[in-house]
């Protein structure tokens, strides 16, 4: 099907599933133990063996030799893979690192070696016996150091714009700040680390593993062993979370597979947490300068935004200014970026890549422009409102409602009450408010899905769509149950096999709009094989409370399917429409700390999120979904840092000592969804969710923060000694 007109009214209007408060249908799965996550995968007859990785303990450089002899000879082990023996591989089309293979090291933990025993502590004692020699070279690791060898990056990633005379416009500006703001590398952080098990069945291999996007890595994994694709089934039905760590095939994946070719057996590969901050991607860090000129009435004449960022030599910039193109009016503006040759760790997507550094930086700075002109940071937000994509002015946005949010949501949280900069105090407490607008757009992405009719009357839906922890299992099978006129509890739904039709996959917040369309799309497909079967028209059959009616005959959907039941497959694609409307999701968010005024610690004391995004799919699992991007946004204020490059090994690698915010840093989180659809977005008429919730927030606490205490920092994450030297001295 190809969506290329705005939507009408259509089946998933009805709303009798679809936009209900519908619990996720895994939920039981879960928490009952019998979700079958990549290494927790059991078969009986199945014997498996386990693999250890050893990672490269340089940055740069390469391997000299690898002595295996102590390992092969250490108890239970049944074989070594080693990066010297497989040679070079071809390298797949997504990943900027190596995985594995060759003598070349280009990061830290890079995997050089795989040992293989029978069980896991034998794998992981004789890994410790791999004796490995280096020849180490010099590496670049700082931002700070490389940014003036950095280069304007590959005119695919759109690095550069300008619309109007920004430099002029800054210089007239009577009302104008130019300030700095760094964010520093992070990690994913997900609760299931990397996880893979391999099974070779002649020239063919299975992979269980933990994959957001099983199209791609299908792809890059069948590149890099040799074989075709159709000899690698590639299975990733339950995942711990990724966070975009998971978009591109990884080394657990590869790994699994070569050693289990090398030892014959089912080979199972974990990254130890250790290992995985290193191993794999990162948000590389960032380094942004913004200038605004005001005139006197708050109205934005020129705003520029510049962003430097490292990585890998072939990599790309992390893309900082994107939000800036469009979330406020002003007739002069330009963006650029700067990538800078870092030797560390591959820096790639982490949620919202782009948009939540760039917001953390945007957005204080519009904080510190309302000041200057002494206005309300919302109210000064309102004044800057566009409905038109403002560097192409003929392009009108598809629906934003960004006003409606910080009305909403200053309303609600009591915006009123804000005090001056350090005026409020609660004991110790230094008391203070902050905002900040939320803004990703919404992608649309080619998907596939394939649906059943039995005579029993149940829908199946086969698509290889993965559930990241969002809720995929569950608004697919709302949408199967509202296309069909059955209940859920009628659907089954099969994720995360390539055996399915390819789908959009987890990424970009495109996951949940694309997918659940692709599920529509083959619905209709059903549909109109039942109506077919039964002589009824199409597009007057009526699917309802199990059955379809068409004129006065009526027709129970099992006994249509009969003994051989009915398919509908068919995949979404999409046509101009995002060309000529700018499709974007909106937000606004609240958040009120205390900072103790002798140790410099910051509590969240509440926050609240509001959220226009189109048609909301679930309630439940929506708000699931900005709960827990706005707590990623409280680690990225206040305390999420990967540390030390000396070595270009970021040290906190573990989730000891690297800190992410947990229920109780939080004790109060609010989420209100903006009631809205967007036509152009898709026939669901919803847009993406995951992301936006964390785009901005960090901000937010920066904002709230310097009002507790009238200390503006620009640096993240906004730590104690950050703060600390500059608080009032207390009696
Ligand atoms: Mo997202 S960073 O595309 O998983």
């Amino acid at each position: 099907m190809q969506f290329d007109k705005p939507a009408t009214i259509n089946p998933i209007d009805r709303l009798k599933v679809v936009g209900q408060p519908t619990r996720r249908i895994d939920g039981p799965l879960k928490t009952t133990g019998r979700a079958t996550y990549a290494y927790e995968w059991h078969a009986p007859d199945i014997d498996y063996a386990y693999g250890y990785p050893v990672g490269s303990a340089i940055a740069k450089g390469h391997v000299t030799s690898i002595d295996t002899k102590a390992a092969r000879r250490a108890p239970g082990v049944l074989g070594v893979v080693t990066t010297l023996d497989v040679g070079d591989l071809p390298k797949g089309e997504k990943n900027t690192a190596k995985l594995f293979g060759g003598s070349e090291i280009q990061h830290y933990h890079q995997a050089i070696a795989l040992v293989v025993a029978e069980t896991f502590e034998q794998a992981r004692a004789a890994a410790a016996l791999v004796n490995v020699s280096y020849a180490a070279e010099t590496g670049a690791f700082d931002l700070r150091d490389a940014m003036p060898d950095a280069q304007t990056p590959d005119p695919s990633t759109e690095p550069e714009s300008a619309f109007g005379d920004f430099e002029a416009a800054f210089s007239a500006a009577p009302v104008t700040l130019d300030a700095e703001y760094t964010t520093p590398d992070q990690s994913h952080s997900m609760i299931e680390p990397h996880a893979s098990i391999a099974i070779w069945d002649d020239d063919a291999v299975t992979v269980w593993t933990s994959s957001q996007m099983i199209d791609w890595w299908r792809s890059d994994l069948a590149i890099t062993l040799g074989i075709d694709k159709d000899k690698l089934r590639l299975m990733s039905p339950f995942i711990g979370g990724g966070f975009g760590g998971k978009l591109f095939l990884r080394a657990d994946a590869l790994l699994a597979a070569l050693a289990s070719r090398e030892v014959g057996r089912p080979v199972k590969v974990t990254l130890p947490r250790p290992m995985v901050p290193n191993n794999t991607t990162h948000r590389p860090a960032t380094i942004q300068r913004i200038r605004i000129g005001a005139a006197p009435d708050g109205r934005i004449t020129a705003m520029a935004h510049e962003s430097w960022s490292g990585d890998l030599p072939g990599g790309g910039p992390e893309v900082a200014v994107m939000q800036t193109r469009l979330l406020y009016a002003g007739a002069n503006r330009m963006t650029a970026m700067k990538l800078a040759t870092l030797d560390l760790p591959e820096g790639n997507a982490m949620r919202a890549p782009g948009e939540a550094p760039g917001l953390m930086a945007l957005e204080i700075a519009m904080d510190e422009m309302a000041e200057k002109l002494g206005m309300d940071p919302v109210a000064f937000r309102i004044a800057n409102d566009t409905q038109v994509d403002p560097e192409h002015p003929e392009r009108p946005f598809s629906y934003r409602d960004l006003i409606g949010c910080l009305e909403r949501g200053a309303e609600t949280f009591g915006w009123d009450n804000r005090p001056a900069p350090g005026t409020r105090r609660e004991g110790n407490w230094m008391i203070g408010m902050g905002v900040a607008a939320a803004f990703r757009n919404n992608l649309v992405v080619p998907s596939g899905a394939r649906v059943r009719l039995d005579d029993r009357g149940i829908i199946t839906v086969e698509t290889d769509m993965t559930d990241i922890g969002t809720g995929s299992y569950t608004i697919i099978a709302q949408t199967a149950a509202e296309m069909m006129g059955v209940d859920i509890d009628q659907v089954e739904v099969k994720l995360g096999d390539s055996r399915f039709p390819v789908s959009a996959g987890s990424g970009g917040q495109f996951g949940a709009n694309s997918a659940t369309s692709g599920v529509y799309a083959a619905c209709v497909k059903l549909r109109e094989a039942v109506a077919s079967k039964l002589g009824f028209n199409s597009t007057d059959a009526v699917f309802e409370n199990g059955e379809v009616r068409s004129g006065n005959r009526a027709v129970l959907l099992a006994q249509a399917a009969g003994d051989d039941g009915l398919v509908g497959e068919d995949t979404m694609e999409w046509g101009d429409l995002t060309e000529a409307h700018q499709q974007s999701t909106f937000g606004a968010h609240f958040v009120e700390v205390g900072v103790d005024v002798a140790t410099g610690e910051t509590r969240i004391r509440r926050m609240l999120a509001v959220c226009a995004a189109g048609r909301i799919l679930n309630p439940i699992t929506a708000r699931s979904q900005v709960i827990g991007a706005t707590t990623m946004g409280v680690g990225g204020a206040l305390s999420e840092e990967l540390v030390d490059k000396r070595y270009g090994l970021f040290v906190n690698h573990d989730l000891a000592l690297y800190e992410v915010p947990v229920h109780a840093d939080i004790p109060h989180q609010q989420v209100i969804f903006m009631d809205e659809t967007d036509p152009y977005s898709s026939p669901m008429k919803a847009k993406g969710i995951g992301e936006l919730g964390l785009c901005g927030l960090s901000a937010a606490i920066a904002n709230a923060i310097y009002n507790a205490t009238g200390i503006r920092v620009r640096d993240y994450p906004i730590t104690l000694d950050k703060l600390i030297g500059e608080l009032p001295e207390v009696a």
